[in-house]
């Protein structure tokens, strides 16, 4: 890693942080840009200052605490947490570290170890970071190369997520023939492959080897090819992989991803842990999937607090309503209204032609262009191409555009 890192104390003492502070300024890796302190708005200002480490000094060491540990390595899943630990409570130190801390060292040690325990962690951290060829993914970006990614997203399960993401990666390759894939990242029971009549030959699960090495070729060599031209990366078949793939190699994978395609759907579903939320940092667009009822409107409503939490942009996120109906269910405008929010696009329910879609694997949008699930997804396509031409256009327009209308 380079010299340089960012790093902020949080605490709640500020003689304690001052402290701190000090010791900090004898290492040549580290620069201690702020002291945040303890509040409701923590979190936020943890995020907007986007350290690189984050030391917790942990003398006020309480249950309370450990929550919060949980809660920055969650939001803030690549920023290295040292705790500066309470003398003689290890059980307090255990509980860190189960919650996401990755070291700590001691209140009375702290002056003389704190410096050098950075070092090694960092030092760890470099090693055991995938190797992404960051040069090329640099240069792609300022070539303008770099594709976009789309997460189909929601907060609550069996909403429609799969169906939405199978028939809009196809839709997009359709409309525009441009390189399109489709990561599913629902690396325990994915549908991808079912709903797409695929055999899943190779997946994700071939790159755990190479985690440390992953070059865009490895990438290339696990991914299938769908008939309607759409590139496609399945999860591991083995629950046992499964749960070795962890969040940075997702992140790389999905990297590599834009490098090679123009679009790049994922289909995300409604889980949401650090790999989830490295995903949705790194999308262009995320559409929220809900069905009209409160279960999951309630579920919707607390994500998009979170998504301004996490201080996207509005136009990062759109709603798309699904199983609606003229006849039943909350309406639109009044689930807009309520939100504030718009609804991006609706998709009836149809139940006959999207079982049959699923249960013989051809997607609705090929063989049924015409129906109106069909045209929905096909509107979300041209959504999205018109706000990545927005985006990349000389005379770009405010990105709201249609992409948020009612
Ligand atoms: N517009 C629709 N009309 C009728 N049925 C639908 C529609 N959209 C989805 N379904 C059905 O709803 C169920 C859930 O769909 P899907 O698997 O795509 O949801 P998901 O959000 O990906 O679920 P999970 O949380 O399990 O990943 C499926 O049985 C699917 O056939
Ligand atoms: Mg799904």
């Amino acid at each position: 890693m380079p010299a340089g890192y960012k790093a902020v104390i949080l605490s709640d003492s500020a003689s304690g942080s001052a402290r701190l502070r000090r010791t900090l300024l004898s290492s040549a890796n580290v620069n201690v840009v702020d002291a945040v302190p303890l509040g409701p708005d923590t979190l936020t200002a943890l995020r907007s200052r986007e350290p690189n480490i984050i030391i917790v000094d942990a003398a006020w060491g309480s249950k309370a605490d450990v929550e919060l540990i949980r809660s920055i390595a969650t939001v803030l899943p690549t920023s290295l947490i040292v705790l500066v630990a309470p003398d003689g409570d290890m059980e307090y130190a255990q509980q860190a570290l189960l919650s996401g801390a990755r070291g700590f060292v001691t209140q009375s040690s702290a002056e003389s170890a704190l410096v050098d325990a950075l070092d090694q962690m960092l030092q760890l951290e470099t090693s055991r970071r995938p190797r992404l060829p960051l040069d090329e993914r640099s240069r792609a970006e300022a070539e303008g190369r770099e594709g976009r990614l789309i997460s189909i997203f929601s907060a609550k399960g069996g909403v429609g997520c799969t169906v939405i993401a199978v028939n809009l990666a196809v839709a997009l390759r359709k409309h525009t023939e441009e390189a399109v894939c489709l990561f599913d990242c629902d690396l325990h029971f994915g549908n991808v492959a079912v709903l797409l009549n695929l055999w899943p030959q190779a997946t994700l699960g071939e790159l755990l080897p190479y985690a440390d090495d992953l070059t865009p070729e490895l990438v290339e060599e696990v991914m299938l090819t769908h008939n309607s031209g759409v590139r496609v990366l399945l999860p591991p078949t083995a629950f046992e992989e499964a749960e070795k793939v962890d969040p940075a190699l997702v992140a790389n994978v999905v990297e590599i991803l834009k490098q090679r395609h123009k679009f790049v759907i994922a289909d995300v579903g409604a889980r949401l842990d650090s790999t989830a939320l490295a995903i949705l940092d790194s999308s262009f667009r995320i559409v929220l999937v809900t069905t009209p009822e409160v279960p999951a409107l309630h579920n919707l409503r607390r994500m998009l607090q979170l998504t301004e939490d996490l201080g996207y942009p509005r136009e990062k996120v759109a709603i798309l309503g699904n199983r609606f109906s003229a006849g039943w269910g909350i309406q639109s405008t009044e689930i807009a209204e309520t939100l504030g929010y718009p609804i991006s696009v609706t998709l009836p329910s149809d139940g006959r032609l999207v079982t049959q879609a699923a249960n013989r694997g051809v997607p609705f949008i090929i063989d049924a262009p015409r129906s109106a699930p069909a045209r929905a997804v096909s509107e979300l396509a041209k959504l999205i191409v018109e706000s990545d031409r927005e985006q990349e256009g000389p005379e770009s327009p405010p990105a709201r555009s249609r992409w948020l209308r009612s």
